[in-house]
């Protein structure tokens, strides 16, 4: 795609005024309020995304690294491109219009509590495959997420501990916890947290091992495994209830 191929800063600013007009009339619906909340997040991640795409007419960035984090919000790891949709990363990207980096030219890549905020499987299979094609051979890559065995386990157990655990560390800043009265409030959230804020980006979906592990051999990773969690890389508040796994290339 060329950079003359991508909606024009003008034409973007019209939609999004007309969605904020659209936003303050009382007679907007529920629904309709929520979709125009959206459409708005996405037209800023596109205008970020966008800002950095022209400086790569090609989608390959000349930025020489070979090791990568990718989706690492405020946790930056020294020594990695940090690459994410939204200040303070190195690159600005949209990781879901592919990874902008040349063929075989990186060595580790990593991600934790990103891959759920990707929709699947066009978003999730296309990253698996991108990290595949940038990952030179035996390049590994780490990929971490919200453990859904481990939340489901609580689930069926009845463990209401486990359950007031999951609610202080992962959601204790929310504005809806009032709403939070059952483990199924819970289960609903880490499978599919659609919180109606602009704070937020939504989970679009849930995984245990065996997804994991498909999701990579599909790409055409030849082998996955579990990975220990190392602090010197991940963000330690991630150490409690996440999944790991390592596949290589
Ligand atoms: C829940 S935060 C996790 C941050 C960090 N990895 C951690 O564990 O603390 C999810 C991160 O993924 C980033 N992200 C979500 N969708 C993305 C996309 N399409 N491309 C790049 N980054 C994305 C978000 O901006 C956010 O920084």
């Amino acid at each position: 795609m060329r950079d003359t191929d991508s909606l024009s800063p003008a034409q973007v600013d019209k939609i999004r005024r007309q969605l904020v007009s659209a936003l303050a009339s009382p007679a907007i619906t529920h629904g309709l309020a929520r979709t125009f909340r959206a459409a708005l997040k996405e037209i800023e991640l596109y205008k970020n995304h966008w800002t950095s795409r022209r400086q790569y007419p090609h989608g390959v960035t000349d930025l020489a690294t070979s090791r990568i984090q990718i989706g690492g919000g405020n946790h930056r790891i020294a020594g990695f491109l940090n690459i994410d949709l939204v200040p303070p990363a190195d690159l600005i990207w949209d990781v879901r219009e592919g990874i902008p980096l040349a063929d075989g030219t990186a060595e580790f890549v990593f991600s934790e509590h990103f891959l759920e905020h990707i929709d699947y499987p066009r978003s999730a299979k296309l990253f698996a495959r991108e990290v595949h094609r940038i990952l030179a051979p035996e390049g590994q890559v780490v990929t971490g997420v919200p453990d859904a065995r481990f939340v489901l386990r609580g689930y069926l157990n009845g463990d209401q501990e486990l359950f007031a655990e999951m609610l202080s560390r992962w959601y204790a800043n929310r504005d809806c916890l009032d709403d939070f009265n059952t483990y199924l409030d819970l289960v609903n959230y880490v499978f599919r947290d659609q919180d109606d804020s602009a704070k937020y980006s939504p989970h679009y979906w849930a995984y245990d091992y065996d997804k994991l592990v498909n999701l990579f051999i599909e790409a055409r990773f030849s082998r996955v495994e579990p990975w220990t969690f190392d602090p010197a890389i991940a963000n330690p508040k991630r150490a409690w209830g996440s999944l790991y796994v390592i596949a290589t290339k």
